[in-house]
């Protein structure tokens, strides 16, 4: 089968091992691998190419993807979703895998109940914010990312006894925050998906403060949209000296993580080797991998795992 495969939104460490995957494992049971450049906008522009493992020699340890991604806001739109179809049946494709986050998952939802061309989303965001799924392509060299950053901060917050609001990146999602606020030993941390108690963090900090504290870090989701507020808040409560870091784009690069290329590769084998699933979404449940049909997957809600949330609950 002529099989096509296409990276889309935001980029995500893992996803270059994961094209590396498909190009081995497709030959290898007798598919024709392709690929679509720059995502929907280059299926609208028919940038379409037989892939080759000359294509992914070398590419597994690199951030980013070799396909390229894109945001397309032309497929919004009947006739550019046609016009992709035409240059996919041009090509003699019959089959997609999308690499991407949830507002792709949402344009193949609609693409599909247009036009008859099947679909495995393997889900692939630095956020993990894809409904049912314990992990997205990503996301671990995302949290090593902002380890490495915050261990930083800490360096200078610490000589300097200054507070520091570090802002992550992850859409509505705090998953991306929560982690990285345990993982790191972050003092404040606020995501969207729990209400801040700041009378509570207040109290207890105060008192970490006499008893010896000299500088803090506070993670701020950017969903919460609350950085600059945290950041004066915290200058007033504690009457201490506060930079605002936001990491920003620096958070989807990097060389993967062992997990993600691991990952990433498992993701791939169970889409190759389970195409009669049409039109579903992988997803990652304790180390297994389940497929579920896209129109339980697009839009719907994330849940961070309640061990985490519990953690998150001794920050404050
Ligand atoms: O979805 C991934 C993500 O990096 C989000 O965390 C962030 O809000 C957004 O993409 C940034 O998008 P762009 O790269 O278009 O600025």
């Amino acid at each position: 089968m002529r099989i096509g495969i296409f990276c889309s939104g935001g980029d995500a460490p893992g996803m270059n091992a994961a094209l590396k995957k498909f190009v081995d494992i497709a030959f290898k049971i007798g598919h024709e691998p392709y690929f679509i450049f720059e995502g929907l906008e280059g299926m609208i522009e028919g940038k379409i190419k037989k892939a080759t493992y000359k294509d992914v020699s070398g590419i597994l340890h690199r951030g980013g993807t070799i396909i390229k991604s894109g945001r397309s806001r032309r497929f919004y739109k009947y006739k550019y979703r046609k016009r992709a179809y035409e240059n996919l049946k041009k090509e003699g494709i019959e089959y997609l895998i999308v690499l991407g986050g949830d507002g792709s998952f949402r344009a193949m939802n609609v693409f599909n109940s247009e036009f008859d061309m099947p679909f495995i989303g393997i889900p692939a965001t630095i956020d993990n914010d894809i409904a049912k799924s314990d992990y997205a392509i990503g996301v671990d060299t995302a949290l090593n990312v902002i380890r490495d950053c915050i261990d930083n901060i800490r360096d200078t917050a610490s000589s300097f006894k200054r507070a520091f609001v570090v802002e992550t990146m992850g859409r509505e999602c705090g998953y991306l925050a929560a982690v990285s606020a345990i993982a790191n030993g972050a003092e404040i941390c606020l995501i969207p998906e729990k209400k801040f108690n700041k009378k509570a963090a207040a109290d207890k900090l105060h008192r970490e403060f006499e008893n010896g504290r000299e500088y803090l870090i506070a993670i701020v989701a950017e969903g919460c949209k609350a950085t600059q507020e945290i950041a004066k808040w915290i200058e007033e409560e504690f009457n201490i000296e506060v930079r605002t870091t936001i990491l920003g784009h620096v958070q989807r690069g990097g060389k993967p993580t062992v997990r993600e290329r691991l990952i990433a590769g498992e993701f791939v084998f169970e889409a190759l080797n389970n195409l009669d699933k049409k039109n579903q979404v992988i997803v990652r449940q304790k180390e297994d991998y389940f497929f579920y049909p896209i129109e339980e997957i697009a839009g719907k809600p994330y849940e961070i795992d309640k061990k985490i949330l519990d953690l998150l609950e001794f920050l404050d």
